[in-house]
């Protein structure tokens, strides 16, 4: 028997790629960009395993492309919002993601945005490098204090709890919200309090953002919510652009309603270059780069290539977005 074919969406990290090029006849998208909707349908045709990205909308269109054979899609990230889970799971296939292995990553960036935002540090490097500092000033630069203040974490999982620890190092008041779970066991050790989303909004002095996109946190945070954060709030977004509406955001930022925000992700995403959003100095805006150190990559990777390659042995992927598939048996193998 030949080896299965799968179709591989980016060059990833060797530690998952060594492994998928020993056990399949893999074709592996060389380019820096995404390939196109239209090379992505001609590419996957006659798979029977899809190694995506958040970059990838895989659906039905993408499905059929594939044809009956597919029975594995395996997604490099945590987040599986870029993939149709429902039509996935109604034809049986199993979709693999990334779970654990990049929290402490993500909760270190999301608070390294909050303390950036915080203390000005993105304008502060411009101003250096511009040559416009010419001398201590009383008044330069004033940000806001972190250690102390209230921390709001919208999403109480993995990261959001890994923010919390952080936070307890700074003497934060921890505040919690999470649309699934509304008190959580977890949440006395480290000292957090849960409360309703307006409340969290009212009195956090710092809001981070850590629950998945889908219909209902589309737009959570929108012009009513930035009315409620105090004038000297931060907003920082890991999660995914489109849980902030840009438009209000932008208002926001604008008019001062609030003191600063720091994106990993926006809507759309990337931004373009001419986006009104990146005229403001009270925004930090970075690449998406949430989960990009070096060994969390890797271990991304191998953990997507060990989903990928038990989807095609017809076992039970380590980790499954969509365990549902396997309530009536397994998918044939
Ligand atoms: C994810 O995994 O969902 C992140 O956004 C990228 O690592």
């Amino acid at each position: 028997m030949g080896k299965p074919r799968v179709f591989v969406a980016r060059v990833i990290p060797e530690e998952g790629l060594a492994l998928i090029r020993e056990t399949c006849d893999a074709d592996i998208w060389p380019a820096e960009l995404p390939p196109a909707r239209q090379e992505l349908l001609s590419r996957v045709r006659g798979v029977e395993g899809i190694l995506s990205l958040l970059t990838d909308a895989i659906d039905a269109e993408v499905m059929d492309a594939a044809g009956p054979q597919l029975r594995v899609i395996s997604n490099l990230a945590v987040g599986v919002d870029n993939i149709d889970l429902d039509e996935a799971t109604r034809r049986k296939i199993p979709v693999g993601h990334t779970p654990g292995v990049l929290t402490e990553t993500t909760a270190d960036l999301a608070f390294a945005l909050m303390l950036a935002a915080a203390r000005r540090i993105v304008e502060g490097a411009r101003y250096v490098q511009a040559g416009r500092w010419k001398t201590w000033g009383p008044m330069l630069l004033l940000g806001q204090d972190v250690a102390g203040a209230a921390l709001g974490i919208i999403g109480f999982g993995r990261i959001g709890k890994a923010v919390a620890r952080r936070a307890r190092g700074f003497d934060m008041r921890i505040l919690y919200y999470d649309p699934y779970c509304r008190e959580d066991p977890a949440a006395q050790e480290l000292g957090a309090q849960c409360v309703d989303l307006e409340t969290l909004l009212r009195e956090s002095d710092f809001i981070t953002i850590h629950v998945p996109l889908t219909p209902q946190t589309r737009h959570m945070i929108d012009d009513r919510a930035f009315s409620l954060m105090k004038p000297t709030a931060v907003l920082v977004n890991t999660a995914r652009g489109p849980i902030v509406d840009p438009e209000a955001l932008y208002r926001a930022l604008k008019d001062h309603r609030i003191f600063a925000a720091a994106l990993d992700v926006t809507e759309p995403e990337p931004l373009p270059a001419d986006s009104p959003l990146l005229t403001l100095d009270n925004l930090i805006v970075v690449p998406h780069i949430g989960s990009a150190s070096v060994a969390t990559r890797g271990k991304m990777a191998r953990m997507a290539a060990e989903n990928l390659l038990a989807g095609l042995r017809g076992e039970r992927l380590p980790y499954c977005a969509n365990p549902q598939v396997y309530e009536a048996g397994m998918p044939s193998a």
